[in-house]
């Protein structure tokens, strides 16, 4: 049963009563009233940093400039809504000009900065000084080992937290064309196959978290990712020694998401043939909803890009589109010419509901 594995999740100093984060979700999707909400009921409410600007009037002048302010607004309205709740940021590895986000970050007080899309190599080094605590997302036992090995030899230091994200996870995935293959032809048993294997990779993942904290006289809690939408899932990967789980995907289809009601209601309408894994601009496959936008885009339909300078490895004159300009046109509403990403199990959410509902059909 789930409610022996309901324990406070502790990562350091910091405890939050529900071993339970509220993943973080770009462009616009997770800002201050969701963190707020989540972080108030007692999980840990994060925001995305990802084009965080895009609502204020001098973003399309100077994003930059306009994200990094947005980063203290936020944080200080997430603050507000939490309750005195658990606060963090998810910060992408491969935004440009990271170290000023996470700087930003810092200054505007989060408790916990929480780093995927690329391994954050120097991010102890962008911390320094600070309380605030760090966490990687992995996707599989050899990049824990890599980021764990990094941090000790040029830190000697250890990941506050480790987040490993699955297969079934949204927005953009740590996996191989290959590895995807099985959601990809949407093939149940090879997919059952595959996430059995997956449990093992979260096992090794835990030995090493659990090796790294021994020599460093610390716990490293590992927190498990994607597709998890009930008590069952939950348990399974807390009785495999997970210390909390991340939810994105039903956390879009509540009052206090901040994207706009059309993209909740496309969450609503989803049905699992609608779901497709994508190619991004990143370089890196996605998960998100069918639609005219991605029909296009399948097409080979290019459309002028107007470059917000805004991921390290992009090359705005080979890319099929701009994914901050096909995310904000989503976020904003425009559901049919925009990039909706979401979760393999976005077809089952049946309407739209609220935070607390959401963590009651969890955790009870
Ligand atoms: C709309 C959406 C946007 C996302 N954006 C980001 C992001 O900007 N950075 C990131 O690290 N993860 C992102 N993710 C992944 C989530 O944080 C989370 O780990 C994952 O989706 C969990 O799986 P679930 O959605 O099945 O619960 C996004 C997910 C969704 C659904």
């Amino acid at each position: 049963m789930i409610e022996e594995y309901i324990k406070p999740l502790k990562i350091g100093e910091l405890t939050a009563k529900l071993p339970l984060i509220q993943g973080g979700m770009g462009v616009g999707v997770s800002l201050s009233s969701l963190a707020g909400a989540v972080a108030a009921e007692g999980g840990i409410g994060v925001l995305s940093t990802a084009q965080i600007g895009f609502y204020r009037p001098d973003f399309e002048k100077n994003p930059l400039a306009a994200n990094l302010k947005a980063i203290a607004e936020q944080v200080k309205l997430a603050r507000e809504k939490s309750r005195g709740g658990i606060i963090g940021a998810n910060i992408m590895v491969a935004t440009k000009n990271y170290k000023d986000y996470v700087c930003a970050a810092v200054k505007a007080g989060v408790d916990l900065i929480i780093s995927g899309a690329g391994l954050p190599a120097n991010l102890p080094e962008y911390v320094k000084g600070s309380v605030v605590k760090i966490a990687p997302i992995v996707s599989s036992e050899k990049a824990a080992k890599t980021i764990c090995k990094l941090w000790d030899r040029h830190y000697r230091r250890v990941p506050d937290m480790v987040i490993v994200e699955g297969p079934l996870a949204g927005g953009h995935l740590g996996f191989s064309e290959d590895q995807l293959e099985p959601f990809i032809r949407k093939n149940p048993l090879a997919a059952a196959k595959q996430m059995s294997v997956y449990d093992s990779e979260i096992c090794k993942i835990i030995e090493v978290a659990s090796g790294y904290g021994e020599k460093y006289g610390m716990e490293i809690p590992v927190v498990v990712a994607g597709g998890i939408d009930t008590p069952e899932k939950a348990e399974h990967y807390l009785s495999l020694g997970a210390s909390g789980i991340q939810i994105a995907t039903p956390f879009v289809a509540t009052e206090e998401c901040d994207a706009h009601r059309a993209f909740k209601e496309a969450y609503v309408r989803a049905k699992d043939e609608d779901v497709v894994i994508l190619k991004s601009p990143v370089g890196m496959p996605g998960r998100g909803l069918k639609n005219a936008f991605l029909e296009r885009v399948h097409r080979g339909e290019k459309r002028e890009i107007h470059c917000r300078q805004c991921l390290q490895h992009c090359n705005p004159a080979a890319i099929p589109y701009c994914i901050t300009e096909a995310l904000i046109r989503a976020v904003r509403g425009d559901v049919e010419n925009g990039l909706i990403f979401c979760g393999a199990n976005v077809g089952k959410i049946e309407k739209i509901s609220t935070v607390h509902t959401v963590i009651e059909n969890i955790f009870g």
